[in-house]
């Protein structure tokens, strides 16, 4: 039976509510990564590393809530908290003793973060870091890098192709979307325009190391020309945040940025994201002892669920069990060993292909490369074209077929409650699926 076929004979509960989700949602999904065809599976519960779909298929989960979930699902330490604050109010309408603790976690495993506010997504959180940026400097254009991701606000949301539908042409020409890794060029840009604001990145390369720079040198070096021309330097780490490493990309790799925006890890499985870094610029909120004082001569940031007590428990936990010493060293070790497990596949079926990622952020792409597998340098258009082949399509039905779900097309973002055995289940998975492939005569 051919993959396709397969996929649609073991999800036939899925395939029914997707039938009922296209008169309720534009294309039947709620979030355009869940878009898929035939049809998207549906979820029903999850625990630790794995989660079940209607139709009772077991799945090793590598979507792990977008990255948000380094702790797997329902973390029984997580669970606890947030039943017990269930009991106590979602909303005090107040100040609370649970934010103050939510903050406290964040400054201490972050120390760049010398103050912080909390909002309910990472696309809040980047929408606000660049507000906060030309508040503080008066100045206008924030320059993105090309591909790299910030959520969906109207600023973050272009490429270099244009203004995102619905985007106003205003908003666009404040943006300034430049080549990713090219120090020259961002140097260049900022010497011959006075009015740059910010550069907001991803301090792995895009989508969290798929499509990768030099990060050393490339960061440094961004460091280095923010600070020359008084430039705010947003680090975005909505995904690396306590994943690549307690204290996230800026703590691997000796970089402090100016602001850092935040969520998905942060709010401990909930929904988060937060703003957080030099006390001078996110103090441009602050009120200066005044009740009212005038949104022209300050940043506003109102928002009904900010720092609300769920996520804030939920959040803090997740980050006091981190800061415990174990969680990111379990990750890195089990990404590590998916992404040297699947390159040892690819070299045994003599398929062209592999795997590289920070730690528990793992990539494969079909196609060779000779990078050091951590760090790759292959050029990002071809990766980009091979990811949106039909091989690599069918790999990823393939794999769920056989119980394995990843993110996009071609991610695992590893937990730290994934085992060495469901590694080696993913990577037995693995090798059906490109045996799978092979015989379809994808390669
Ligand atoms: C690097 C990065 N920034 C910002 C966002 C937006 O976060 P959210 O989906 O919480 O709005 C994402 C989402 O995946 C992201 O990966």
């Amino acid at each position: 039976m051919s993959i396709l076929s397969t996929y649609e004979e073991s999800h036939p509960g899925s395939m029914s509510k997707f039938q009922r989700a296209q008169s309720i949602f534009p294309s039947g999904v709620t979030h355009d990564n869940r878009y898929a065809t035939p049809f998207p599976l549906y979820m029903t519960h999850g625990k630790g590393s794995k989660k079940w779909d209607v139709d009772g298929n077991e799945y090793i989960d590598y979507v792990c809530g977008h990255g948000a979930l380094i702790l797997g699902h329902s973390h029984p330490e997580i669970v606890d908290v947030v039943h017990q604050q269930m009991a106590l109010g979602t909303h005090l309408g107040a100040c609370t003793d649970q934010e103050l603790e939510w903050g406290s976690h964040v400054k201490s495993l972050v120390p760049s973060v010398e103050r912080i506010r909390f909002q309910s997504s990472g696309t809040e959180a980047t929408m606000m870091a660049m507000r906060l940026a030309r508040a503080y400097t008066g100045k206008t254009v924030v320059v993105k890098l090309q591909d790299h991701f910030h959520g969906w606000n109207d600023y973050a949301i272009s490429d270099s192709s244009g203004p995102s539908s619905g985007v106003p042409d205003v908003v666009w020409g404040s943006m300034k979307v430049l080549p990713a890794g090219d120090l020259k060029i961002l140097e260049e840009f900022i010497i011959t325009n006075d009015n740059v604001a910010a550069i907001i990145l991803e301090p792995t390369g895009a989508h969290y190391g798929q499509l990768m720079f030099n990060v050393e040198s490339y960061l440094k070096g961004v460091r280095e020309l923010t600070a020359k021309h008084g430039i705010v330097f947003i680090m975005d780490e909505v995904v690396t945040g306590f994943r690549a490493s307690s204290g996230g990309a800026q703590q691997k790799y000796g970089i402090t940025p100016d602001l850092t925006t935040f969520a998905k890890i942060i709010a401990g499985s909930l929904p988060g994201g937060a703003v957080g870094g030099k006390a001078d610029i996110v103090d441009m909120i602050s009120h200066n002892g005044k009740f009212v004082r005038n949104i022209t001569d300050r940043v506003a940031h109102p928002g009904t669920f900010n720092a609300n007590p769920l996520s804030a428990v939920a959040g803090s936990k997740c980050l006091e069990i981190i800061s415990r010493g174990e969680v990111n060293t379990i990750a890195n070790n089990m990404g590590i060993k998916l992404r040297d497990g699947i390159n040892g596949v690819f070299s045994s079926l003599e398929i062209s292909g592999h795997s590289y990622g920070i730690g528990s952020m793992v990539h494969v792409v079909l196609q060779d490369c000779d990078c050091d597998r951590e760090i790759c340098t292959g050029d990002h258009t071809r990766i980009k074209n091979t990811i949106a082949e039909e091989k690599t399509i069918q790999l990823k039905r393939s794999l769920q077929n056989h119980g394995i779900d990843v993110m996009g097309r071609n991610a695992f973002l590893v937990s730290a409650v994934h085992t060495e055995q469901d590694i080696n289940d993913t990577l037995e998975a693995f090798e059906t699926s490109l045996r799978e492939c092979r015989d379809e005569n994808l390669f």
